[in-house]
């Protein structure tokens, strides 16, 4: 993916259709022959669906609320992203340093596997594709939902910031629409989760609800791990997981190398949608997508929810 062009995939992966850069291919047999342990904790979303947030929120749950050791490692060092060694775009791995930034240069599948456990795994891949042994070792998996519009509009912005995407927003639009971007298709990839919802070992929390009711998902999310604190301790977890104070938290906000992204690409960079946390809401679409985008999208729902457990539900 060269800056300023779409960022669609090259290949469509069996069974799941997944869409993912030429790249990945390779590695498809190690992260299928990947190592599971039991005491494992998973966060699992497609992108932009309020995955960092549910990675700081479960970290902290399972580190007794060790404020000072979150604040002081990078989520992404404490929380890896197991496929990260075949998304990141080469460019993004030769700009950084691999001192600072080692984690952009890591083979963050070894990395993973040399961990000490407990460990905590942040992966984007539909239910097909995830390692062998999750269905029979069975670890916790926090799985994240949102409505596909906001997931669009924040995807644009992501892929602007970067992949130095400079193409029209239509057309990023359309490509979200025919399942042509990286991790598309978006409704399969929450279907198929869905489908597990009643697994004891998999809890599946939403966007919406967490801006709604976050001290009641922080809650529920404790219930699921086997944790126990008290009001005052999740209600401090809950202050230290708003907008406004992950968004100045530089061990998550990724502020460092999203700078030295802007400076390579000449980004302007009081543009405020070119920053990791950037408005954090629930329908923002409604400032972004034109009504017959939005209507676009309102069909291609129906379409593709039709018939499946989701049927049901007005909205996710
Ligand atoms: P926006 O681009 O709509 O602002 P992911 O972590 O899966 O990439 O998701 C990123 C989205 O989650 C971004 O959405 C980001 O701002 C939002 N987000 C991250 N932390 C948040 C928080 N504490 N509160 C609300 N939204 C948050």
């Amino acid at each position: 993916r060269l800056p300023g062009l779409m960022p669609v995939g090259d290949v469509k992966i069996e069974p799941s259709g997944l869409i993912m850069p030429k790249e990945f291919v390779p590695y498809l047999d190690r992260i299928k022959n990947f190592e599971v342990r039991p005491d494992d904790t998973w966060v699992i979303s497609f992108p932009k669906c309020g995955t960092t947030w549910t990675q700081e929120m479960v970290w902290l749950l399972c580190n007794d609320l060790d404020y000072e050791a979150s604040n002081n490692k990078l989520l992404l060092q404490r929380f890896p992203f197991l496929e990260a060694v075949c998304i990141l775009s080469d460019e993004l791995k030769q700009g950084t340093n691999p001192d600072d930034d080692w984690i952009f240069q890591a083979d963050t599948i070894n990395y993973i596997a040399e961990q000490k456990s407990p460990r905590f795994i942040k992966t984007h891949l539909p239910v097909s594709l995830l390692p062998d042994q999750i269905w029979s070792v069975k670890p916790k998996i926090i799985y994240v939902t949102r409505n596909p519009k906001d997931v669009a509009v924040s995807y644009y912005h992501h892929h602007r910031l970067w992949n130095g995407y400079t193409g029209m927003y239509p057309l990023f639009m359309q490509a979200f629409l025919q399942d042509k971007l990286v991790y598309s298709p978006f409704w399969e990839h929450v279907i198929e989760y869905k489908k597990l919802e009643k697994e004891p070992n998999i809890l599946i929390n939403s966007f919406e609800d967490m801006k709604s009711n976050l001290f009641g998902i922080i809650q529920k999310t404790a219930d699921f791990l086997g944790k126990h604190y008290n009001e005052d301790e999740f209600s401090k977890l809950a202050e230290h997981l708003s907008f406004n104070k992950m968004k100045e938290n530089s061990a998550i906000n990724g502020e460092e190398v999203v700078e030295e992204v802007r400076q390579r690409h000449k980004m302007d960079s009081s543009d405020p949608g070119l920053c990791f946390l950037r408005k954090g809401q629930v329908d923002s679409w409604k400032d972004e997508m034109t009504p017959d985008i939005a209507k676009q999208f309102d069909a291609w729902t129906t379409k593709k929810t039709k018939g499946t457990v989701l049927e049901k539900l007005a909205d996710i």
